[in-house]
């Protein structure tokens, strides 16, 4: 199969080849970002020519891409979409799409269904350059005459949307979100997925959605147990899908058996920002034995717990995984940013980068969504904060978050200047025949 992603980032559209219609409809149940999948019959930058070129077909090329599901009882429907602005109203539609588009079908006449047609077919007007003159790859406007294969899973969407939910959390993740981080784990039917820092599993919701096994593990006890009438369970129980194990843990004392067991670990740790990342202990005593407090309320045991680092838990999170993934199962998980750090993936020896993906939260913060499969048996590695730290930009997130939220657009405009000139100052400074260098 071959993929042209050249210019994925801001255009709508992917050619591919190479693929088979099988291929195609399974690719479509699970990638939550498409839209649809069509094969394409002919083209033209304009809709005559497009037309034209589907008449000039030779005879196989009919007989392959058209005939099969224009004859017999084949029914259809003839849609028109447009990418960027429509050229043609809906009062234009019989004269110059439907019409033209039936006479192109030679000596067949399918039945038209506009309800449950067996094939639809597309006559799409592309004019997304046009509309976006700075993107990088300019064309001229393109009508293509398409067949639609498969439809994109995006009724999932719809169904797993927060709104929907009867339990949700500050930080419950969006459902496309979640679907995303579950096709990249690969997850399928018979998968084994942990989500870790789970919060109120929007991750194990979409991974049990496409069939895998889920287990959440969290620190957060009211969290994981929710309220008797809204609580996780329900929500798997909503979606008619088997009950997930949740296990109260802190990550960073991990209780599983640190053998390969998980074909996914999927996760979105807390940053810092409205869930802490928080190990067990106290400040004076920050070890695992530190002294339990009794809720009065209804007599739960609440462990004492202190803030741990990002960069640790992110880097105790990469070993974890290279214990007890299998060989081939994938560690995907989520990581703050900002638009100056460097582009350096992480690294693990026994974890192989395979992709991130940046999601802009606004001007200055980012996160990444990094995707690492196990290559090769566990071998620990711990990195030093500050050298080879593959988080050093996450480090220090909480710090620089809230250091830049209380500062005024004003004062930070006052900063700005501030810095301007004692880089000037230093750029005077430093040349060479200045004071400095006399004396
Ligand atoms: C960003 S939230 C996850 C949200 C989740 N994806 C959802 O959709 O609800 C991070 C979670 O990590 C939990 N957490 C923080 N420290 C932890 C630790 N040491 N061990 C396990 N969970 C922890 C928090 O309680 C929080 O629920």
């Amino acid at each position: 199969m071959t993929v042209d992603i050249s210019d994925t980032d801001i255009y709508p559209f992917v050619t591919v080849s190479g693929i088979t219609e099988n291929e195609a409809l399974e690719f479509s149940k699970r990638e939550i970002m498409l839209k649809a999948i069509y094969s394409e019959i002919s083209s033209g930058t304009t809709l005559d020519e497009a037309f034209q070129n589907l008449r000039d077909l030779s005879d196989s090329s009919f007989n392959e891409l058209v005939r099969p599901y224009i004859t017999g009882n084949s029914s259809i429907k003839i849609v028109y979409d447009s990418f960027g602005s429509k050229t043609y109203e809906y009062s234009d539609w019989t004269s110059k799409i439907y019409h033209p588009m039936l006479s192109c079908f030679r000596d067949c006449h399918p039945v038209i269904d506009l309800k449950s047609p067996d094939t639809s077919f597309y006559v799409i007007e592309d004019r997304f350059s046009e509309e976006h003159p700075n993107n990088p790859f300019p064309h001229p406007p393109r009508f293509l005459i398409c067949r639609e294969v498969a439809v994109g899973p995006r009724k999932l969407l719809k169904q797993f949307d927060l709104s929907k939910r009867r339990y949700i959390g500050t930080t419950s993740m969006k459902a496309h979100l979640s679907f995303i981080c579950a096709n990249l784990g690969l997850v399928r039917p018979g998968s084994l997925v942990l989500d870790p820092y789970c919060g109120t599993m929007s991750i194990g919701l979409s991974c049990a959605a496409f069939g895998g096994t889920v287990i959440g593990g969290d620190l957060d006890i009211p969290c994981i147990r929710g309220k008797p009438e809204r609580n996780i369970f329900h929500n798997f129980q909503d979606q008619h899908l088997p009950r997930p194990d949740l296990v109260i843990v802190d990550q960073t004392r991990s209780p599983f058996a640190l053998r390969p067991i998980f074909d996914a670990i999927i996760t979105d740790p807390p940053y810092g920002i409205r869930e802490g990342c928080k190990t067990i202990g106290t400040k004076q005593t920050p070890t695992p034995q530190a002294e339990s407090t009794a809720a009065p309320s209804d007599g739960m045991t609440f462990q004492p717990t202190v803030q741990h680092s990002l960069s640790s838990t992110l880097s105790e999170l990469l070993n974890f995984a290279s214990q007890t993934l299998v060989m081939g199962g994938r560690l995907v998980f989520w990581v703050p940013s900002t638009k100056s750090a460097p582009n350096t993936p992480p690294f693990h020896p026994s974890l192989t980068f395979i992709s991130q993906a940046t999601q802009p939260l606004n001007p200055r913060w980012s996160r990444k969504l990094i995707t690492m499969e196990k290559v090769r048996e566990h071998e620990d590695y711990f990195t030093n904060p500050g050298e080879d730290d593959p988080f050093a930009d996450a480090l220090n997130f909480r710090e620089f978050y809230f250091d830049h939220q209380q500062k005024s657009g004003r004062e930070l405009k006052k900063e700005a200047k501030r810095n301007k000139k004692l880089q000037k100052q230093r750029d005077i400074s430093e040349k060479p025949g200045s004071s400095d260098e006399h004396s």
